[in-house]
C-alpha cells in the first residue's frame, strides 16, 4: 500500500517530536498502522529552522496553503494553535477533503461544532487525542475503551503548569507569584499565562471531555471557569492541615439538571491518588457504570508525550483511510443535538 502522506502545519517542540517519534519507531507504527506515514511536506515562517527540524527530505514551505493545495497530501496535522489563522486552515484542509489531527483544544472547544459539522460533510476525520492531557490517551478511553458505559463523571488535573505551581506552593512555602515566576524561568509556564493559571486552557479540555462523555456539543461557553490565581500560600496551608490538597480539577458530571462542566480549585482528600498527583503530571478520573473508577496518569504536555498522541491519530487514519465515509465518520462519536435543556 501507498505511504499515507502527511501536511505539517507548525514546526515547534511538538512538531519536531513527531518527527523523532515517527522516524525512531518507524517499523512498529508501520505494522500497526498498515502503511508507512510519511511526512511530505512542513510549513512554519521560520523555514530554516523548520528545515532542519524536519530533514533535507521533506519540502518546508512558509506558506501553510500550499500544502492544503497539494492533492497528494492526505493529512494535515494543525500544531500552530489559538482560534485565528488556525481555524481558517483547518476548515480550508476539510473542505480540501483532507484528514485533520490536531491538538489545538481551544480551537476544538470553542469552534468544534462548526468544525466538526464541516468534516462530517466532508466525510473526514478531525482527530485531537494530543488535545486533552497531552499523552494520556483519554480521548480514546472514553471513545474506546469506555464505550460500553453511561459515563457519571469525569474529574481530571488536565493542566500541568497550575499543578506544578501548585505542588511548588505546597511544598516550599511559598506564594503564587512567586511560584509562578519561577515556573515561567523554568520554561513549565508561558510568558502569557493567563489562560494556564485562570483555568480557561483545563475548561477547553473538560469541554471536549464532556462532549465525548456525554454526547453533547462542544460548548466552552457554558463552563463555569475559576483559576488559581486568588489563592495562597496560607489556603495550601490550611488545606494540608484538615487533611486536603488543592488541586486544580477539569470535572464533567451527568446529573438530573443536565450536565456540569467546571473548572476550579478543589479541597482533595490528601489520601486519594489525584491528591498525590505531583509537578506537571496530569490525571483523570472517569466513572462509568459499568466499569467502576478508572483512572489515568501520565505527561500532560512536552515534546514526545504530545507526539506521542498526534502519531496515534495518524495512525487511526492510516488504518481506516481508503475505508468509505460512512464507516470514517463515526470516529467523530457524537452527533450533535439540543443542549438547551441542560443548564451546564
Ligand atoms: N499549558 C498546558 C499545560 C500545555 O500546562 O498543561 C498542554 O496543554
Amino acid at each position: 500500500m501507498k505511504p499515507i502522506k502527511v501536511g505539517l502545519l507548525g514546526m515547534g517542540t511538538v512538531g519536531s517530536g513527531v518527527f523523532t517519534v515517527l522516524k525512531r519507531n518507524q517499523e512498529e507504527i508501520f505494522r500497526r498502522a498498515g502503511r508507512r506515514i510519511e511526512i511530505a511536506m512542513v510549513a512554519d515562517l521560520d523555514t530554516t529552522r523548520a528545515q532542519a527540524a524536519a530533514g533535507s527530505g521533506v519540502e518546508v514551505v512558509a506558506d501553510a496553503r500550499k500544502i492544503i493545495a497539494n492533492p497528494e497530501i492526505d493529512i494535515v496535522i494543525e500544531l500552530i494553535g489559538g482560534y485565528g489563522i488556525a481555524k481558517a486552515l483547518v476548515l480550508e484542509a476539510i473542505e480540501a477533503g483532507k484528514h485533520v489531527v490536531t491538538a489545538n483544544k481551544a480551537l476544538l472547544a470553542v469552534h468544534g461544532t462548526e468544525i466538526f459539522a464541516a468534516a462530517h460533510r466532508k466525510g473526514v476525520m478531525v482527530a485531537f487525542e494530543a488535545a486533552v492531557a497531552g499523552g494520556i490517551p483519554i480521548i480514546k478511553a472514553l471513545r474506546e475503551g469506555l464505550t460500553a458505559n453511561r459515563i457519571q463523571w469525569i474529574a481530571g488535573i488536565i493542566n500541568g503548569t497550575t499543578n506544578f505551581i501548585l505542588s511548588e506552593m505546597r511544598d516550599k512555602g511559598l506564594d503564587f507569584d512567586v511560584v509562578l515566576k519561577e515556573a515561567q524561568r523554568l520554561g513549565y509556564a508561558e510568558a502569557d499565562p493567563t489562560f494556564d493559571i485562570e483555568g480557561v486552557d483545563a475548561a477547553h479540555k473538560a469541554t471536549l471531555m464532556s462532549a465525548i462523555a456525554f454526547g453533547i456539543p462542544v460548548q466552552f461557553d457554558k463552563a463555569y471557569v475559576e483559576g488559581i490565581t486568588k489563592l495562597g500560600a496560607q489556603d495550601i496551608k490550611y488545606a494540608e492541615q484538615l487533611g486536603y490538597r488543592i488541586k486544580l480539577l477539569g470535572i464533567t458530571k451527568q446529573t438530573a439538571k443536565g450536565i456540569e462542566l467546571r473548572v476550579h480549585p478543589a479541597l482533595v482528600p490528601a489520601k486519594r491518588l489525584i491528591a498525590n498527583v505531583e509537578g506537571a503530571m496530569n490525571a483523570v478520573v472517569v466513572q462509568g457504570d459499568a466499569v467502576g473508577t478508572t483512572l489515568y496518569y501520565g505527561k500532560g504536555a512536552g515534546s514526545e508525550p504530545t507526539a506521542s498522541a498526534v502519531i496515534a491519530d495518524l495512525v487511526d487514519i492510516a488504518r481506516l483511510h481508503g475505508a468509505d465515509a460512512a464507516q470514517r465518520v463515526p470516529h467523530l462519536a457524537f452527533q450533535p443535538q439540543s443542549m438547551s435543556d441542560m443548564p451546564i
